[in-house]
């Protein structure tokens, strides 16, 4: 896996952003164990709850397509701090993986890397 190639989708898909309200711009670039990439952009609404994180949408377009084997999700957003997932996005990377390697990218060559295990201790899951 090319760390800096997944950057590089993630970066391609932020600069798609629909973020008139906060203007914080996020791509995600998601890599298949197949080795297809889905990508991601924040996308905000006028009533706020509407809008989606740039994570979920690359996840729900991969698993839209049928892929559900992940090997590394990169998250692209310049700015200060580290775009950390939020908790919703945590949960549903959690859903689909366990060996998700995370890349945390303010720029494309200062970036953290971090498993969901990490960032998501304690999953909350339930049998009937
Ligand atoms: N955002 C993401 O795309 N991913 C996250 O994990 C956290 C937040 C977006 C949602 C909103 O469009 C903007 O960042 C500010 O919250």
């Amino acid at each position: 896996m090319n760390i800096k190639e997944l950057i590089k989708a993630a970066k391609e898909a932020s600069a798609r952003s629909y973020s008139p309200y906060s203007r914080y711009k996020v791509g995600a670039a998601l890599l298949t164990k197949n080795g297809k990439i889905h990508t991601g952009t924040n996308i905000e609404n006028a009533s706020f709850p509407a809008g989606m994180c740039a994570e979920r949408v690359a996840l729900f377009e991969a698993i839209k397509n049928g892929d559900d084997q992940f090997e590394a999700l990169a998250i692209y957003a310049e700015g200060e701090n580290f775009p950390f997932p939020c908790g919703i996005c945590r949960q549903v990377i959690a859903e689909f993986t366990s060996d998700l390697k995370i890349i945390i990218a303010k720029s494309e060559d200062d970036y953290v890397i971090k498993n969901i295990s990490e960032l998501l201790p304690d999953t909350f899951d339930f049998s009937v």
